[in-house]
């Protein structure tokens, strides 16, 4: 009998139209987030997951089907998934890294030249009618922060991190980087956390939402940042202390920031960023190129294709 296989979404690429040949896919054509009570109804029965960063993968889930044997999640992040839970059923978890690399370090490096440059705000500015002669050019009409020159600080030296410090190196960037464990990348210096953010303009934050990451730039160490420094994060909401960014950027010890990623995704409308002018925002949009989206597709397909040929997993996530 064929093995089911539940996917959670329309995905692109050429891999997804291979699946139904190697086993009974069923695929929930929205509209919009397939809510936890249909992923449960669906799910019901499959041998196989492949699903997104929206579909939160619990221990009770994973508890309440039996018959599962293959997780595999169109996203390197894995912090929707109870991978302890897959891990004790020996039930192998399936991410894609690597093909969403230079396009989240393109994002990052726009957002910090948006939030540096005020590219949002001058844009409102001409669209709200307030380009008038009584307010021209002038001298200090729109100025931003400098970033050729300044020192970039990463946060998080993994292959997004890297990518990061070779944009940086193209703008004279001095780059200093902390990692857990201190990687010799070529033109990075290696400092400790609070060294990194004493001493950098920007900091940009690429480690991966897990315990010992959350809320990794909390109160404090937001309350380390050089005034007047801009902090970017395009990896996880919940690395960043949103309220305690807030009151840093509202008193004026941040110049400003710019966000991709929320604790609460799709973000609430009274989150305290919103408010700002000196925060540009983003929906997640990281690895949000046609091209990026239908790598990732294609290899969550690969992941899933290997775990039905009992083989392993090309980027298996779990030992
Ligand atoms: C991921 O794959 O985890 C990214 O956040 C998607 O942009």
């Amino acid at each position: 009998m064929n093995k089911r296989v539940f996917v959670t979404h329309q995905m692109p690429g050429e891999r997804i139209h291979e699946l139904s040949a190697h086993c009974d896919v069923n695929v929930w054509m929205g509209p919009g987030l397939l809510s936890a009570t249909a992923l449960r109804e669906e799910l019901e029965g499959c041998q196989g997951l492949i699903c997104l960063l929206t579909d939160k993968v619990s221990a009770e889930l994973v508890a309440a089907m039996p018959e599962l044997e293959f997780v595999s999640s169109m996203s390197v992040g894995i912090d929707h998934i109870d991978c302890e839970a897959l891990s004790a059923r020996k039930i192998p978890l399936g991410h894609t890294p690597g093909v969403l690399v230079e396009t989240t370090a393109d994002t990052a490096f726009a957002l910090m030249l948006a939030a540096s440059r005020r590219v949002i705000e001058a844009d409102h500015f001409i669209r709200q009618g307030n380009w008038t002669p009584e307010n021209a050019w002038a001298p200090d009409f729109f100025t931003g922060k400098e970033v050729s020159g300044a020192t970039l600080g990463i946060v998080g030296l993994g292959a997004i991190g890297q990518a990061m410090a070779r944009r940086a190196a193209g703008f004279g960037m001095e780059v200093l980087a902390w990692n857990r464990s201190p990687r010799d990348v070529a033109g990075v210096e290696s400092v400790a956390l609070d060294e990194l953010l004493a001493r950098s303009d920007f900091v940009s934050v690429h480690v991966a939402l897990a315990g010992e990451t959350r809320k990794l730039l909390d109160a404090e160490k937001i309350g380390m940042m050089k005034s007047g420094a801009v902090l970017v994060n395009t990896a996880r909401g919940g690395i960043v202390d949103e309220e305690a960014l807030a009151d840093a950027l509202r008193a004026g010890d941040l110049y400003a920031a710019g966000i991709d990623v929320f604790e609460s995704e799709p973000v609430q409308a009274e989150n305290p960023l919103l408010s700002l002018p000196n925060v540009v925002v983003a929906p997640h949009i990281g690895s949000a190129t046609m091209t990026t989206r239908a790598r990732m597709a294609d290899l969550a397909v690969d992941n899933a294709l290997a775990a039905l040929a009992g083989e392993r997993m090309p980027h298996c996530f779990n030992p």
